[in-house]
């Protein structure tokens, strides 16, 4: 049994939990602990309704410090820092970091000086990291000595499938992504200060609004091949979840419509069976809101110009999606740790 803490419980830290709950994970994974600096009366308000998601499957209470789900109980804390909970006394095998604090090694080792013996990260994280995983890719590369482990972004787990097919297909010289991805907490509601990032500042649900994306590092981390050559911008728009990458290749030789869809299908179909999917009907971005995969290529949307130049539509559940990717990887972390 993977006995795992979640610090940070919003929507990435919620989505995790109640994926373990809604998948086939109780047997596998325990949570022992969660920390949030909100009160439990409020994580456990905010666990049992959602909006996007809809009613926890499960009952939901608090009985004194602990958050009640059927009959587990699980110990929440409210600390901001790392050594302000007692993880040693946990028994802990991991810790999925999904507050988005800590974007840097050196806030993952906090925990392990705290106790915690691994950080799974819910973000790219700087590159000395032991290693950036998108599951069905790259997962061979976790060792048992790591202790700091990156799940990648959302839109990196969208991406490289799909660029791994097609690189297999035909080859890929250059491209661009468009990331057009639904509204985050890191956006006020009317035009309200922010920090770093004057964008960031506006309205979520005013506009649609540019904003960074990491996504060509994640490119680079996980595919150095493709190193500088696909260059990424992504806008957000005021939708609650599920994001689109509309994404450019040129390829090394020409390719048709039929042979991008059908390589693409095949792979949703056997090498990335359960991550990538594969449809031909005329879908709006709210029909993908609580689907588990990575990516799903909206075939009638592949459109390939004079040969060389494809163009493919990939949605994605950046929570639901990216919450079960990281069990995913915890999962395996732990079979490495037990081989
Ligand atoms: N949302 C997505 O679609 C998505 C997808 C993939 C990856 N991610 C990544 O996952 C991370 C979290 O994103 P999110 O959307 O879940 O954000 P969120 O909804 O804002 O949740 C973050 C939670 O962590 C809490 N927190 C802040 N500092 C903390 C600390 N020092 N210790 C413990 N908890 C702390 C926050 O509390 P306060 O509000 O009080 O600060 C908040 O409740 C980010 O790195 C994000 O890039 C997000």
């Amino acid at each position: 049994m993977l006995r795992i803490a979640i610090n940070g419980y919003g929507r990435i830290g919620r989505s995790v939990l109640r994926a373990l709950y809604e998948g086939d994970y109780r047997d596998q994974i325990k949570v022992v602990a969660i920390n949030e600096p909100s009160d439990i009366d409020t994580m456990a308000y905010l666990t049992r309704y959602d909006t996007t998601h809809g009613r926890f499957p499960r009952p939901v209470s608090v009985s004194e410090q602990h958050l009640q789900i059927g009959e587990d109980l699980i110990p929440c804390f409210h600390a901001h820092h790392a050594n302000d909970v007692d993880w040693s006394a946990l028994n802990l095998d991991m810790l999925l970091e999904c507050s988005g604090s800590f974007s840097e090694r050196a806030g993952a080792e906090d925990f392990i000086a705290a106790g915690v013996p691994r950080v799974l990260m819910s973000q790219p994280a700087s590159a000395d990291v032991d290693a950036t995983i998108v599951y069905g890719y790259n997962q061979s590369q976790i060792e048992q000595q790591h202790t700091v482990v990156s799940s990648a972004s959302c839109t990196t787990n969208c991406v490289i499938p799909v660029l791994d097919v097609m690189q297999a297909l035909c080859g890929v010289e250059h491209g661009t992504t468009q990331t057009v991805h639904s509204a985050m907490n890191d956006q006020p509601v009317i035009d309200a200060y922010h920090t770093k990032d004057l964008r960031l500042t506006r309205a979520a649900l005013s506009s649609v609004i540019p904003v960074d994306t990491g996504l060509d590092r994640g490119i680079t981390r996980l595919m150095p091949e493709l190193s500088g050559k696909i260059g990424c911008s992504a806008m957000r728009v005021p939708t609650l979840n599920v994001s689109v990458i509309d994404m450019v290749l040129r390829t090394s030789r020409p390719v048709t419509v039929d042979e991008v869809n059908t390589a693409l299908q095949d792979a949703a179909a056997d090498k990335y069976a359960g991550l990538m999917g594969f449809t031909q009907e005329a879908h709006a971005s709210v029909d993908f809101n609580h689907d588990p995969r990575s990516v799903i290529i909206d075939g009638t949307q592949t459109q390939v110009i004079d040969g060389r130049l494809v163009k493919l539509l990939c949605w994605f559940d950046n929570e639901w999606g990216y919450a079960n990717r990281m069990l995913d990887v915890a999962k395996h972390w732990q079979r490495v740790l037990n081989t």
